[in-house]
């Protein structure tokens, strides 16, 4: 049988930088765990539309929907906006999310207890947080017709469409309440029902698929309560499901709850393949960080988490995917932090490599 393999596309900004410490984490299965994959390794976002003038280009397209796991950094920066629309980096990514029909965005905040006092929140309603967004990723007023921006009178019109089939629906609740059957069997299903159609169909298809879920117990929200819900008591969620657009919202929000941005990983899940996987792409939450690109600072442990994510979902390897999280966790409980982590008094950041260098120094002494 042949490795299974990865394409990983770093992309911009802190994108690369935070990569570099997954082939660190990549090496070291290879190296310690005898867990070998075939990499390859090519352009997203800006830096693609540098080289080619497309943010991707239609060979890396065709080598994303051919390998077993794409993981990718993140995209997009100041040096590209003022790119037509067409060919903005951001552009590349919502290409990939939607030619690889990855409907089910799975993003996870999971509060590390040596972080809960971290949090901009109260310790007690953080610490042992464990929710799952299911984000819907391939439909709504993301991709939805019409869209543009028209000509109306004597001024212009920006248009987008929220549009979302039956089947649409059907299939990200079903990605969710079987999540939710593997967890705390409880979900809550997030929409605006009160003013939108599809909000009113989404409720009712999600009940519907309830059906075929009798142990899971489903509730309903809407996205705003839900947003001051996940504030004011988050831990009382096991597994939300909800559209592209509040799911983007409501996941940034979550993320602070965790502490930083930079600790949230993805895992964006399509139908299976032939071998039985899904299709698959893992990449952090947070974007290219322009802020500090380039300075060292960036926080490696959402991509390296988006890693540990790949190991469950695409390659069967549970056990690996709880040894690398268990790295995070021991790095963490050590006091190792990049600078978006400080909060503590005379503590020193550690730069985005040396938390890289931990974390594998962490998963040699698990051996
Ligand atoms: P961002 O996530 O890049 O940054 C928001 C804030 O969080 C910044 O202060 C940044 O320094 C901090 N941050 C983010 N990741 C961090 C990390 N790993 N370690 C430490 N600090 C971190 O969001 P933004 O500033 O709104 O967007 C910047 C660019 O990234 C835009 O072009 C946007 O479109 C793009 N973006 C891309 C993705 C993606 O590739 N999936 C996601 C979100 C935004
Ligand atoms: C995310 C990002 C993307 C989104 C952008 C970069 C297209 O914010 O992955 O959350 O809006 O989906
Ligand atoms: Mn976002």
């Amino acid at each position: 049988m042949s490795n299974p393999s990865i394409l990983i596309l770093p992309g911009d900004g802190i994108g690369p930088e935070v990569m570099a410490e997954v082939k660190k984490v990549i090496s070291w299965y290879g190296a310690k765990r005898d867990v070998q994959f075939d990499v390859s390794e090519d352009l997203v976002g800006g830096s693609a539309y540098d080289a080619h003038g497309t943010p991707l280009h239609d060979d890396t397209m065709a080598k994303a929907q051919e390998v077993d796991a794409v993981l990718l950094g993140a995209v997009g920066g100041p040096k590209y906006d003022a790119l037509d629309f067409s060919v903005k980096p951001e552009r590349g990514l919502l290409r990939l999310r939607k030619e690889m029909d990855l409907y089910s965005n799975l993003r996870p905040a999971q509060c590390f207890d040596a972080l809960a006092d971290f949090s901009s929140l109260k310790k007690d309603v953080v610490a042992g947080l464990d929710i799952m967004i299911v984000r819907e990723l391939t439909s709504g007023i993301y991709f939805g017709e019409p869209r543009g921006i028209i000509e109306e009178g004597n001024e212009r019109v920006g248009i987008n469409t929220q549009r979302y089939t039956e089947s649409e629906i059907d299939r990200v609740a079903r990605s969710a309440f079987e999540l939710a059957m593997r967890r705390g069997k409880k979900l809550c299903s997030m929409e605006k029902a009160n003013v939108m159609e599809s909000g009113i169909l989404w409720r009712e298809v999600v009940t519907e698929v309830g059906k075929d879920y009798p142990e899971v117990e489903l509730s309903h929200m809407y996205a705003d309560a839900g947003a001051m819900q996940l504030c004011r008591w988050p831990k009382q969620f096991d597994v939300i499901v909800t559209d592209n657009l509040f799911g983007d919202l409501l996941s940034d929000a979550a993320a602070m709850l965790t502490g930083s941005l930079g600790m949230l990983p993805s895992a964006s899940l399509g139908a299976p393949m032939a071998n039985g996987r899904p299709k698959a792409l893992y990449e952090p939450v947070h974007g290219s960080a322009p802020d500090i690109a380039g300075q060292g600072k960036a926080n490696p442990i959402a991509c390296i988490l988006s890693f540990a994510m790949s190991l469950r979902y695409s390659f069967d390897m549970g056990a690996e995917a709880d040894r690398l999280e268990a790295a995070v966790e021991k790095v963490l409980a050590d006091g190792v932090r990049t600078a978006d982590l400080l909060g503590e008094e005379g503590v020193t950041p550690v730069t985005t490599s040396e938390m890289g260098d931990a974390i594998v120094s962490a998963l040699d002494a698990s051996l």
